[in-house]
């Protein structure tokens, strides 16, 4: 009897989900289940017996969206047409990551629960609802379900008896055996990474553009708490093309430092060359990843050795240690009972997978290097909002990059890794190259020549308006509203002279909020309350569109906020009706925004 297929479909932002996923997938194995782990986006939906028809590619941007890579499968399972028992052969199971401080918490899980249900599966369990909020995390409210998740899935597939579970001491076989080479002939002493010039198609992950970085400057002044970037790229001979308020994608290195550490301890040479096999016919390898291939190059350019590990990482460490203490310290730290410890440990503190390994030395000497990619995951690529336009910048591109740093506890400050990989690059010193495609971004602008927008953009929070500003300002297009925010004039008001040069032509209406500058703050929603005819105005009279961009934590309910009572001073609408204004703006794409943490 074969054994039974498990399908575990995934939508992830971050990576987080996608580790949630694979997890799923091993646990599956263990318990000698077929198991299949797969982006949503990249199964063919259709395959779920008993739904047909093509699966749509069209672009569509709202509040409260699933991750990218899920967009298709969503738009594809709320098609009216479905017939109501699609799915009447399906068992099925959600679970969801969310943030219980956010108000739409785990809306998609919950939606999805919803309509699968509909469309006639059955499903296994009530959804998991992760969050993000709870003291142990996520795991608080995964553990448990997935253990009576097994439990049913082994009650309606019960799997041979003379197949025992692969008890959990014991590793899975890896996903990719390396071959190391001995010899590397002088053909492949370069990196085959990618090419950079005449790609075939517009760059993607699998095939980024290097893009020469021209300029690298600070742009906060020497007292700002924070240095700030505007990154400036030449994409001459690219076939990248954006507009305002799309998002550029940069593929970020290890720093040199902690390449050679990470080989130091785990024993490797970073300049032997490998060819990568999959054990099990259909695992893609890596994205982007050259074969043959140096260590030096993996370590460097794939595996997210800066990142803080998660609990799967311990769990495979512990299985993999030939070292008794070390061994039963990783097994505390992956157990449920360890959760706390492992909290303490490693989330509250940020510490990072290198500097676990080093806490570990006779285990991480000990890693096989087969195991690497099981072990470590992939350094994802970062967003950031396009802060130029083609049309008054043609061939360039520009971002806008707050460099992370904060202490924990730990003695070394956490940095960021892209922010600060980018800070570290001088294209003064030599060629600077960085891997990058394009995508488009949460906000879209009307095309119409006079509908009015207004921006609000308080710190890095600005970047999608100067690319909007200057590609509306370019092509005639007039009523265009901006408010910034910041500390100080003098220290952090982004792209001043060029603000002051549109206003003095009457192209922009700019409104400031030095939050520093008095006792007092005043903040950009304060502002906003202050122009409140002006706003209504705007919206009620002319059709405006209303932009948001900033921190996700407070700024957007804050900016809402003052929305709201202006619908209601200055718009004479009562509670429930100013409410019910801003969620039809929503709804029609004339409230947007872009928000990161
Ligand atoms: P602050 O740091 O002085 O508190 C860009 O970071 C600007 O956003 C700064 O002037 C910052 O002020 C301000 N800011 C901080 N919290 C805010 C909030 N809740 N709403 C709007 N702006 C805020």
């Amino acid at each position: 009897m074969p054994s039974p297929q498990l399908l575990v479909l995934f939508g992830s932002q971050t990576g987080t989900a996608q580790d949630v996923a694979e997890r799923l997938g091993r646990e599956a194995l263990r318990r000698r289940l077929g198991c299949h782990v797969q982006a949503l986006d990249s199964y063919a939906v259709v395959r779920l017996r008993g739904l047909s028809g093509d699966l749509p590619t069209r672009r569509r941007r709202g509040q409260g969206d699933p991750p990218d890579n899920m967009k298709n499968f969503w738009r594809f399972i709320f098609r009216k047409n479905l017939p109501s028992n699609s799915l009447c052969q399906m068992d099925f199971a959600v679970l969801g990551l969310g943030d219980s401080s956010y108000t739409k918490f785990n809306f998609v899980a919950k939606k999805l629960h919803r309509r699968l249900m509909q469309l006639g599966g059955s499903a296994l369990l009530p959804a998991c609802l992760g969050d993000e909020q709870h003291e142990l995390g996520p795991d608080a409210a995964i553990d448990p379900w997935m253990g009576d998740l097994w439990e049913k899935v082994l009650e309606l597939y019960p799997v041979p008896h003379d197949l025992a579970m692969i008890p959990p001491g014991v590793p899975l076989p890896s996903r990719f055996t390396f071959q190391f080479l001995q010899d590397v002939s002088s053909t492949v002493s370069e990196e085959p990474r990618v090419a950079s010039l005449d790609p075939p198609g517009p760059p993607s992950e699998f095939l980024p553009f290097l893009a020469p970085m021209v300029a690298n400057q600070r742009v906060t002044g020497p007292s700002h708490f924070q240095d700030v970037r505007l990154i400036d790229f030449d994409i001459t001979g690219s076939s990248i093309s954006f507009s305002a308020g799309d998002v550029v994608l940069i593929q970020p290195s290890n720093s040199a430092i902690h390449v050679q550490q990470f080989c130091q301890v785990l024993g490797l040479d970073p300049n032997q060359w490998f060819v990568l096999q999959a054990r099990e016919p259909g695992v893609p390898c890596p994205p982007g990843l050259p074969q043959p291939c140096s260590v030096h190059h993996l370590v460097s350019q794939h595996l997210d050795i800066a990142s803080v590990p998660r609990r799967s990482f311990f769990e495979l460490l512990a299985c993999l240690s030939p070292h008794g203490m070390e061994r039963e310290k990783l097994q505390e730290l992956s157990s449920a009972q360890g959760q706390e410890e492992f909290c303490e440990y490693c989330t509250r503190p940020r510490r990072t997978i290198l500097e676990v390994l080093c806490d570990f030395p006779h285990t991480a000497g000990a890693i096989p290097p087969d195991y690497l990619l099981d072990l470590i995951p992939r350094i994802r690529p970062r967003a950031f909002s396009i802060a130029s336009s083609l049309l008054v910048h043609p061939a360039r591109l520009q971002i806008l990059v707050a460099v992370v740093q904060y202490q924990t506890r730990l003695k070394e400050p956490r940095r960021g890794l892209c922010s600060s990989w980018l800070a570290s690059l001088d294209p003064a010193q030599g060629p600077v190259q960085v891997p990058m495609w394009v995508r488009p971004g949460g906000l879209t602008f009307p095309g119409t020549p006079d509908t009015p927008v207004i921006m609000v953009g308080p710190g890095t929070g600005v970047a999608p308006f100067r690319a909007a500003v200057q590609e509306r300002v370019a092509q005639g297009q007039t009523g265009n509203f901006l408010f910034f925010g910041c500390r100080q004039r003098d220290q952090d008001f982004y792209w001043e002279a060029e603000w002051k040069e549109l206003e003095k032509r009457g192209c922009l209406t700019l409104v400031t909020a030095f939050s520093r500058e008095q006792k007092q703050k005043v903040y950009v929603q304060h502002r906003l309350r202050e122009q409140g005819p002006l706003i209504w105005e705007l919206l009620d009279h002319d059709g405006a569109y209303f932009y948001l961009a900033g921190n996700a934590k407070y700024i957007p309910s804050d900016v809402m906020e003052a929305l709201t009572a202006i619908f209601r001073k200055d718009g004479g609408l009562s509670e429930p009706d100013a409410a019910a204004y801003l969620a039809r703006l929503q709804r029609t794409l004339r409230f947007q925004t872009e928000t990161w943490a």
